[in-house]
């Protein structure tokens, strides 16, 4: 099996033995390409405090060109462009901000934009499609200058759990935004998933934003850094607030070298990711134990949510298993790492280095395991 993710000594019944793993926590588990690692070595390089790093002028420049937006800031990370953004914005004290309940931004970024930025969320409950109650919103929005915070951002996510938010509703959601002096801001950290996905481009699907981050170290593969794009002067303000949170960085084109390449080198391949996660769901189904099944009109991009419906098996129980080997059976042997999101829920995530040889290793995995899964 080639780009197997590693090798683990795990003890059987009988000996030692090692077995390959694939690793399907995340797409941020990619590693470096050659063709990465060599543009590292000879990217041309300056202080980029100093907005002298000829290597990330030339990335910003291309994620401003490629989002349809004035100019770019190459960020540390999804979470400091995020944050970025919401500081940005909310530039009074006292502000709110509007988000999806699920939203990344609300469940995984520590809440920093209260713990830094001052700034409070609140949060919608999510549609099955991504998307939030307007109406919803409308009513959320506060008018009380005196006793409430003041309206300032709405955050989407998009792709947010694998799915790609419907553009009509971004669209609705942007105009009304407008119509209450509201800026949008989407963390698009997977935007060129959702862009492949629905055969569009990404500037297209980011028009009605004023502001967007995406990521390059998760399906596009480069090992670090986040672009985050807006306004002339959006980013002259973000710039300012990514020194303060000490995302300043010297020369820095040593990474933006290697996402250069990713937009150029990966991005071609997201669509086989895509299709690999729609197989790998279809024969989960096929398997038709009544306990295990997938959402196939939800498996749109790279990742797949296995549901378990079972009073004895938590995910924890199921992703443990395909963690171990058990038998003496060439389907057993071999360790997939993934990852129990809810209890009912296990997450399942494909990416360039996911190539067909271990796709099948992971469905005989599967048949293997959820086969033998019985009450
Ligand atoms: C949707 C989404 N937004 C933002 C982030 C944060 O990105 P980072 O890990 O680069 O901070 C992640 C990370 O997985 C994410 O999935």
């Amino acid at each position: 099996m080639s780009n197997i993710a590693g090798y683990v000594s795990v003890e059987t019944s009988d000996s030692k033995k090692k077995f390959p793993v694939i690793d399907l926590r995340s797409d941020t588990l990619t590693k470096p390409t050659r063709a990465m690692r060599l543009a590292m070595l000879d990217a041309e390089v300056g202080d980029d405090v100093y907005e002298e790093d000829p290597t990330v002028k030339k990335l910003e420049k291309k994620a401003a060109t490629l989002t349809g937006k004035e100019a770019a800031l190459f960020v540390t990370s999804g979470t400091m462009g995020n944050l970025i953004a919401i500081m940005t914005h909310c530039d009074v004290r006292g502000s709110e901000a509007y988000c999806g309940e699920e939203s990344h931004t609300f469940l995984h970024e520590q809440g920093g934009a209260a713990q830094l930025g001052g700034v409070t969320l609140c949060t919608l409950s999510n549609n099955p499609d991504g998307s939030f109650d307007l109406a919803k919103l409308r009513s959320k929005l506060c008018k009380d200058r005196l006793h409430e915070p003041i309206s300032k951002l709405v955050l989407v996510e998009n792709t947010i759990n694998g799915k790609v938010v419907p553009q009509k509703w971004i669209e609705r959601l942007a105009e009304m935004a407008r119509s209450h002096d509201l800026k949008v801001h989407l963390d698009g950290a997977r935007i060129w998933n959702a862009a492949v996905a629905s055969n569009k481009l990404v500037k297209d699907l980011v028009a009605p934003f004023d502001s967007v981050t995406f990521c390059l170290s998760k399906g596009l593969g480069a090992p670090i850094g986040s672009l985050l794009c807006g306004s002339e002067c959006f980013i002259r303000k973000a710039r300012r607030i990514r020194k303060v949170l000490g995302g300043g960085m010297r020369q820095v084109g040593i990474i933006a070298a290697a996402g250069l390449v990713a937009l150029e080198e990966i991005i071609p391949l997201l669509k086989f990711d895509h299709a690999r996660a729609a197989c790998i769901a279809r024969v989960i189904n096929d398997f038709k134990n009544p306990m295990f099944n997938v959402d196939e009109t939800l498996v749109k991009t790279n990742m797949i949510f296995v549901n378990i419906r079972s009073e004895s098996i938590s995910s924890t129980d199921f992703a443990r298993r395909l963690g171990e080997v058990h038998d003496d059976a060439e389907d057993d042997k071999v360790i997939i790492k993934c990852l129990p999101l809810t209890s009912t829920s296990v997450r399942l995530v494909l990416y360039h280095q996911i190539d067909d040889m271990m796709v099948n290793a992971v469905i005989r995995k599967l048949r293997y395991v959820i086969m033998r899964m019985v009450v």
